[in-house]
């Protein structure tokens, strides 16, 4: 299995920005990059356009949505479909994602509508699950993970190891330069990995878990060393193309 390294550019860079940074990347990781890594850019939808225009044909830099709506069109001002995505050459989309929980308030309903319709349309989903501190020390970290994991209990298990991803990403962890611990991360993948057991007996163990919050270059060939973290979502890093590209490469 591929180890899959993302940048969530989240709510940063102009176009110009991210197009100098998307250049920078692949000519610091394209001839280095082992074939058993994979690297996504998650731009502003802004900026998708313009990073993709900008890559070479044969780039080994993926692109993916942060956000979309589960409809093919419609009136659904301000938002924006998978197809628009799948337009702009991205094979990637982020559902779930914490700011996204706890700032915009997206809950299961819309999260499980957007997983099923995003699969239906042709993108790759990664599936965003953590707790926050307060969930954390009231030992709900079980019971929190199950129940975001609950979206996908109605999906087919056909080929889903190949289209969908999950990352966990403690809340407590994102942007605040508190990475979680080994053990915190092995505990956490090795529960999540047994919940997709149990949703999907034959694909469960092949589903990619990355892990996500406060990932640095020097952090991340030990985290992607520990069981079951099979790559890592970075957001603050991975605006420098300095910095992700060392990511991308750490340990290979
Ligand atoms: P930071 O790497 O800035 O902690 O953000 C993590 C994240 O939210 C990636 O999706």
């Amino acid at each position: 299995m591929k180890k899959c390294m993302a940048a969530n550019w989240k709510m940063f860079k102009t176009k110009k920005e991210a197009v100098d940074t998307v250049q920078q990347l692949e000519a610091s990781i394209d001839s280095n990059l082992p074939s058993d890594r994979e690297v996504l850019v998650f731009p502003p939808f802004t900026a998708i356009s313009a990073v993709s225009d900008a890559l070479s044909e044969n780039s080994s830099i993926q692109l993916g949505g942060q956000n979309f709506y589960p409809a093919s069109e419609g009136a659904y001002t301000g938002e924006i479909s998978p197809e628009m995505l799948l337009d702009l050459n991205c094979t990637y989309a982020l559902v779930g994602h914490s700011e996204r929980r706890h700032v915009i308030k997206e809950f299961e309903e819309i999260i499980s509508q957007k997983v099923d319709f995003g699969l239906q349309s042709g993108l790759k989903i990664i599936l965003c699950i953590g707790e926050t501190l307060e969930e954390r020390n009231q030992g709900k970290l079980q019971e929190i993970l199950q129940k975001q994991i609950s979206v996908l209990q109605d999906l087919s298990e056909d080929n889903i190891s190949a289209r969908l991803d999950i990352a966990y990403e403690p809340v407590w962890a994102i942007g605040t330069g508190e990475v979680a611990g080994p053990g915190e991360i092995q505990e956490a993948h090795g529960m999540v990995r047994t919940l997709l057991q149990n949703v999907f007996p034959e694909e469960g163990e092949k589903i990619r878990i990355l892990y996500g919050g406060s990932v640095k270059p020097d952090n991340t060939a030990e985290i992607i060393s520990i069981d079951n973290v099979d790559g890592v979502l970075v957001g603050g890093a991975s605006l420098y193309a300095d910095k992700f590209s060392q990511i991308a490469l750490a340990g290979s």
